[in-house]
């Protein structure tokens, strides 16, 4: 049965235009406002993710232009592998130990091995891609925080961190491990390793798992074989620490922290980003919420402080979203 429209004349045209015109503005607002009432801390990276790019082009204040760098290379590769003489001498001066070595004999074994990654090749370009960051504090204990850490896309754990026996505060989901051979673990199949080469030697330990497996011991003992899917490694370039070191923690300690370079990592491939785990005791101590040590925050070769202020900094510009935890 056909469907008969009234025959409208042309001045109600106008009334028709109108209405419709009254009803998207409508639809948009309520869309504006649910989204408000869900996310409301996320309202201006929405907008960066309409522009559905991984690095997004955030809310800019002068103090985040002044260090954020959309085009630092974030992942060692076949084509970008080669370091200027200023990096090349900064990121070998972190070295404790003075090993020889040829690096770029040591790269051209390394990328037959590992395919080259994309940071966000598994990101999507409809979704805002929601990232959490859980560095080892001790304030993890008794937050809860696990169901809101596993909720979001991407759950990047640090170190050792572990999840057996503590899903209620920090989860149990791990889509990237972020280490060094001295504080490596076995990953299941699907985890993303972001390596972190503090030093020539992990390089060549890095290597060594996957071929000889002769590299037993560096400054410390560590494994020379372990459990990694090879297709999901990724290899933090030198040029991102210095990077991290020069713009965000402004030369404070000697290089930054495994997690602080995690946070800026996910600041660079994330939508959204959550930072759990971070801080120290209240009479200043590094605590884990795995184990009783007790160091203190800022060290010979972190400033545990600086980096924590800047983090609350980037929370306060609202790049990223900080949970304090409860202890
Ligand atoms: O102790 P560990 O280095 O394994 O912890 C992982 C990361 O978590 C650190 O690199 C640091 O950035 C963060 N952390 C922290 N406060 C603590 C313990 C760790 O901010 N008390």
């Amino acid at each position: 049965m056909a469907m008969v429209l009234p025959k409208l004349k042309p001045r109600h045209h106008h009334y028709v235009i109108l209405l419709l015109s009254c009803t998207i503005i409508l639809c948009l607002y309520f869309e504006n406002t649910w989204m408000l009432l869900t996310d409301n801390y996320h309202v201006s990276k929405r907008a960066a993710c309409v522009n559905r790019t991984c690095a997004p082009d955030r809310e800019r204040t002068d103090w985040f232009c002044a260090r954020y760098a959309p085009t630092v290379q974030l992942l060692l590769n076949s084509s970008n592998s080669a370091l200027s003489a200023p990096l090349s001498s900064w990121w070998r001066g972190l070295q404790v130990v003075k090993h020889v070595a040829n690096y770029t004999a040591l790269v051209r074994n390394l990328f037959p091995l590992f395919p080259d990654q994309k940071p966000c090749s598994d990101s999507h370009p409809n979704h805002c891609r929601t990232c959490a960051v859980v560095g080892n504090s001790g304030n993890l204990l008794g937050s809860r925080y696990g169901p809101l850490i596993d909720s979001k896309d991407c759950v990047m754990r640090i170190n050792k961190g572990p999840t057996g026996g503590f899903e209620e505060d920090v989860g149990l989901k791990t889509t990237h491990r972020i280490f060094y051979p001295e504080s490596a673990m076995d990953l299941d199949n699907s985890t993303h390793l972001v390596f972190s080469p503090f030093k020539i030697l992990d390089i060549e330990w890095l290597i060594s798992v996957f071929t000889t497996k002769h590299i037993t011991k560096t400054y410390t003992d560590v494994p020379s074989t372990i459990n990694i899917n090879r297709d999901k490694v990724m290899i933090l370039h030198p040029e991102f620490m210095k990077y991290v070191h020069v713009n965000w923690t402004e030369n404070h300690g000697r290089y930054p922290s495994t997690g602080f370079l995690t946070v800026i990592f996910a600041l660079h491939i994330c939508d959204e980003v959550h930072v759990f785990g971070f801080g120290a005791t209240k009479d200043g101590k590094w605590h884990h919420y795995f184990d009783q040590t007790l160091t203190p925050y800022a060290n010979e070769s972190h400033a545990g402080d600086f980096e924590y202020k800047t983090i609350i900094r980037l929370h306060r510009e609202k790049k990223l979203l900080m949970y304090k935890g409860w202890t």
